[in-house]
């Protein structure tokens, strides 16, 4: 005999669609939030960058990256913690949603962009994490900081999490080899290879020091600013202008 009754889907449960639908909208918009907090701190870095360069006629930062962690990465992080699903608990305990990686030419510099970015009143600092003066025993060196920074939605301002990676072009170089050597090997790197690390590690340090020694040589320990060939001829225009007003009055 056959079961000429048409076949149809199962009926999905609609409490499920609204959960998942939801949850949908519960994480774009953590996402979306984590993504503008990202666009905060890439702002401020920008200023700070600039008007460096305008008072010193020297640029501190070489460059700057940033990224927000995808929503499969962030599932993935959560299962593996063991933090609860909700958005609540994941902004709490989630710390590196978004990231921002800030490279510096010198040691010296790293120190003045970490305190001058999180010295800004909008800026509440979590944690700081000093890499360089205590390195990890593979030989990583960064500053770390974790920051909250408010976001302004149209329903009001949200403190939303960033993480600021400080560090210079040497230690940039150093992780991201090492990285790559982490992931080759799967966390289980020979130990050979975890030696020549240590040994690079401390070949950049010293490769650091150097040109900060060569640069401050060349500049001095001053922020002394370089001739600049534009003032004479506004010297000129002013006094020009000055005298012009002198006659009129
Ligand atoms: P997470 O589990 O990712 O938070 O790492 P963690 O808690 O061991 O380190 P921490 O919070 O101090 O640093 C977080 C981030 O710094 C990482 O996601 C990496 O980007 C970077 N980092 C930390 N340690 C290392 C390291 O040994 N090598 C490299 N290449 N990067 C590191
Ligand atoms: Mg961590």
């Amino acid at each position: 005999m056959t079961d000429s009754t048409p076949r149809t889907a199962p009926h999905p449960n609609p409490e499920l669609l609204a959960f998942a639908r939801d949850m949908r909208r519960e994480f774009s918009r953590l996402h979306m939030e984590h993504e503008f907090a990202v666009d905060e701190v890439l702002t401020k870095v920008s200023i700070l960058q600039r008007e460096f360069l305008h008072l010193h006629q020297y640029n501190p930062i070489e460059h700057v990256t940033s990224r927000v962690k995808s929503l499969d990465s962030i599932l993935h992080k959560v299962t593996k913690r063991g933090i609860d699903w909700t958005p609540q608990a994941i902004r709490t305990h989630l710390t590196d949603i978004a990231g921002v990686r800030i490279t510096c030419s010198f040691i010296a510099d790293t120190y003045r962009i970490l305190d001058t970015l999180t010295s800004q009143t909008d800026v509440k600092v979590r944690e700081i994490k000093d890499y360089i003066a205590n390195p990890k025993p593979n030989g990583y060196k960064s500053l770390h900081a974790i920051i909250d920074i408010p976001v302004f939605l149209s329903t009001g301002p949200v403190p939303v999490t960033v993480e600021v990676q400080i560090r210079t072009i040497a230690m940039d170089f150093w992780a991201s080899l090492e990285h790559k050597i982490y992931y080759k090997y799967n966390g289980a790197v020979p130990d050979h290879l975890i030696a020549d690390l240590c040994d690079a590690a401390d070949a950049a340090e010293q490769l650091d020091r150097r040109m900060e020694q060569l640069h401050t040589e060349v500049r001095g320990n001053g922020d002394t600013t370089p001739p600049d060939s534009t003032e004479e001829l506004e010297e000129e225009l002013v006094l020009r202008l000055w005298k012009q007003s002198q006659q009129e009055s």
